[in-house]
């Protein structure tokens, strides 16, 4: 007989579709990345990021209370650091009155129930761009994580909810869960970057805080885009060592890491959608050859199927301005 089971049934119309479907995007997933600049009355473009800005602090206020009405209730901090204050040990950083702190506080007296997630690496305060301290030519692991954990102890004391170690440094996890406690931040969390490629999708990124490494790459921190296993063994050793939630990056060419991850673990995954990944979108819907918002959805969608729990993405607004 000719097949009883015809699969297209469950797709018929809209109302069955929706019925059935297993992946929805709500404003709940997002985590809004925010890039912070000094100044006052800010709002500035970035060249190849169109339409996401750069916000003095000042301006910084009204994106994020605009971020709260609209039902986007998580925010990932990352300060563009003026020149002047770059070296090779992150003095910077760990300026109780530096931008990163002021821009915490102001989130946080602008929206207290925002959830303020901060970046913690030292490529923004270096002045060789890289996520560490260099020495002869090489990043050294154990001074860059000395340095690490004092930075995030200085976001915990501003009011930061969530430290995000974005650097990549063994053992960095273990070392801030440790101050953080000994400190009596019991409850800041830890979104760690266990499983960050060594991706060529950051340019735009760089170009928004101006902290493309000077000299070199970032393979002998960044993992091996061939590697698979290897992503497993960072994640777990961060879930040892303290992380609440753990993270993939960049996304969409590292979906079938975020499955594997999603299904070794069992503490929420975050899957970070990269400035290259916007700029590829935005770049192709503006010589009219891709449907932004259809094409925006679809790879959001997938980024949630493969199994993250959360999405950092320069696409957070439009798309839940599309859905709403
Ligand atoms: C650096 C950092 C990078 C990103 C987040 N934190 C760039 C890098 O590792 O060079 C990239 C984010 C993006 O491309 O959107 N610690």
């Amino acid at each position: 007989m000719y097949p009883l089971r015809r699969n297209r049934r469950l797709r018929t119309s809209e109302a069955v579709r929706s019925l059935v479907r297993e992946t929805i995007i709500s404003p709940n997933d997002f985590i809004v990345p925010l890039f912070v600049v000094e100044g006052k009355g800010i709002k500035e473009e970035i060249a190849s990021m169109p339409n996401y800005f750069r916000f003095s602090l000042d301006l910084l206020e009204q994106e994020v209370k605009e971020l709260w009405k609209m039902g986007l209730k998580s925010v990932l901090i990352f300060v563009k650091v003026p020149d002047n204050l770059k070296d090779n040990a992150g003095t910077e950083a760990l300026n109780a009155e530096g931008l990163m702190q002021r821009a915490i506080k102001i989130v946080k007296n602008a929206v207290p129930e925002m959830l303020v997630m901060t970046d913690v690496a030292l490529d923004p305060y270096s002045s060789f761009g890289h996520d560490g301290v260099v020495a002869d030519g090489k990043i050294i692991n154990d001074d860059t994580t000395a340095i690490l954990t004092e930075m995030s102890l200085s976001h915990a004391k501003a009011g930061a909810d969530f430290i995000a170690p974005s650097d990549m440094m063994d053992g960095r996890i273990f070392e801030i869960r440790s101050l953080l406690e000994d400190e009596g931040f019991h409850d800041t969390g830890i979104m760690s970057y266990s499983a960050k490629y060594a991706s060529a999708f950051y340019g735009p990124f760089r170009d928004a805080l101006d902290s493309a490494p000077g000299f070199g790459d970032k393979k002998t921190y960044q993992m091996d885009p061939a590697n698979r296993e290897e992503a497993i063994r960072e994640t777990l050793m961060d879930i040892e060592e303290g992380a609440d939630i753990v993270m993939v990056k960049p996304g969409l060419c590292y979906l079938d890491i975020v499955r594997d991850i999603k299904e070794a673990v069992t503490v929420p995954v975050a899957v970070y959608q990269v400035s290259g990944e916007y700029a590829m979108i935005k770049a192709a819907s503006e010589k009219g050859w891709l449907d932004h918002d259809a094409v925006m959805m679809e790879q959001l969608t997938a980024i949630k199927r493969a199994g993250a729990n959360m999405i950092a993405s320069y696409f957070a607004k439009d798309a839940v301005k599309l859905l709403s």
